[in-house]
């Protein structure tokens, strides 16, 4: 695909597509209800299809009416699925599935592409092995395919180390079938929408701060009981749009976008790089809280650090990030992310190879990145590595650089924001 820059700004309203993490966690909690859910506005997209379609491999009956599902739950009790489940390229569906398997007395596989077959899978494993389900996989384990018996499990404390939510739900789902209290701990509170859900579902969980970091607590024995979610605006895609209002200038108002403290960190970050953005008419939907996101372009933006304590509340969001502090005035750095380096791709080797030869000023860290602001990138051939949150941070670079840019898979934002390309032709200023 052929980006040509540098466009003359945005303007206009937009419901970005809606939130991923919301929408994966919806059809899980959901099929492990016992009763009805309602699914409104739920996201279309090739990560949540892979689990809407594990989720009917295991027996859940989910209807699918526009953008609506109607998830039969299973009260979990599943069938063996007669074939390999395929989390495709999602990491999301893959770690927080094998949760769920861990609690089924059958046998089961789960597999992906070849992306998250590349993707550790212990930080999942050994905890659910310990709360007594037997998993095999190739590398001890750590690596798709992993074949899964569950059964009888026993609560578990868990010490969270990298923070993930992937793994604190995870954990969470299958200590609501183990015996006794589960625990888990995390030296920075990850995204709590799990959290958030079961208690919608009426699930009672315990959260407090306590001397090692953040904990959640749940007493085995409960089922959720069905009930109606409402998903979204998706953050981390309504992102993308802030941060080219910010570099090629306009006004935005993007709708409805949840704006969960454990998920707006970019949003706080470019506030403090001097960006005019702000939340009109906050709200809560479905136990979540949403606003109407505004965002004007202000100047140049400031270069900014980013500590390791920040980086779960805008984890996503880092690459985009990175195009921003290559723009802006000063050394930007930020630590503490060696998290992303085992994402959809290596994201830190994306983010600084592509940057480099946008004309950007880049050092690799092994935990991030500094960036030291240029007034102009030129456009580039770009290198997705098929990884969705690379190929749409650097359209967004490509659209404010001077020249053309190419990039070799447009096709991956298909695994978040299908319509990603339509959603930008709609705001980018006439004229341009
Ligand atoms: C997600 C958690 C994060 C994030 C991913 C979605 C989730 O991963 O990067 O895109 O929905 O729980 P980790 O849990 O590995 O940090």
């Amino acid at each position: 695909m052929r980006i040509r820059g540098p466009i003359k700004g945005v303007s206009g309203k937009l419901r970005v597509t809606s939130d991923k993490s919301i929408s994966h966690r919806a059809v899980i909690i959901g099929s492990l209800a016992e009763g009805r859910t309602v699914v409104r506005r739920w996201l279309f997209s090739e990560d949540t299809l892979a689990t809407l379609e594990i989720f009917r491999g295991l027996g859940t009956r989910i209807e699918v009416k526009g953008d609506t599902l109607i998830i039969e739950g299973r009260a979990f009790r599943f069938e063996e699925p007669a074939d390999v489940l395929d989390a495709r390229n999602s990491g999301t569906t893959a770690r927080i599935v094998m949760g769920v398997l861990s609690t089924q007395p059958f046998f089961s596989v789960i597999t992906g592409d070849g992306s998250l077959r590349r993707r550790p899978m212990g930080r999942v494993v050994e905890p659910l092995r310990r709360m007594g389900a037997s998993i095999d996989g190739r590398e001890g384990g750590d690596r798709l395919p992993v074949a899964v018996r569950g059964g009888d499990l026993e609560g578990i404390d868990l010490f969270n180390e990298k923070s993930s939510a992937q793994v604190k739900t995870s954990i969470l789902l299958a200590g609501l079938k183990a015996k006794g209290t589960t625990r888990v701990v995390e030296p920075v509170r990850s995204r709590d929408h799990t959290e958030r859900m079961l208690r919608h579902f009426g699930v009672e969980l315990k959260e407090l701060t306590g001397k090692e970091g953040f904990e959640v607590f749940l007493e085995g024995g409960q089922t959720p009981k069905g009930s109606e979610v409402l998903c979204p605006g998706d953050p981390s895609s309504a992102a993308f749009f802030v941060a080219l209002c910010l570099l090629t200038g306009g006004e935005l108002l993007l709708e409805e976008v949840l704006v969960n403290p454990t998920r707006d960190g970019f949003f706080r970050k470019v506030k403090q790089m001097g960006a005019e953005v702000s939340y009109q008419n906050l709200r809560e939907i479905s136990g979540e809280p949403v606003a109407d996101v505004h965002v004007r372009y202000s100047g140049r933006l400031k270069a900014v650090k980013v500590r390791p304590e920040e980086v779960p509340s805008m984890i996503d969001e880092l690459p985009l990030l990175g195009v921003l502090m290559a723009l802006a005035e000063g050394v930007s750095e930020v630590r503490g992310a060696k998290e992303l380096r085992v994402k959809e791709s290596d994201r830190i080797r994306a983010l600084v190879l592509n940057l480099r030869s946008m004309g950007a000023k880049v050092e690799e860290l092994e935990d991030g990145f500094l960036i030291e602001g240029v007034e102009r990138l030129k456009g580039a051939r770009i290198k997705t590595f098929s990884d969705h949150r690379i190929a749409m941070a650097f359209t967004i670079a490509g659209l404010s650089a001077e020249g053309e840019t190419v990039l070799d898979d447009p096709e991956c934002v298909r695994i978040s924001y299908p319509n990603f390309f339509e959603d930008l032709k709609k705001l980018i200023r006439q004229g341009s």
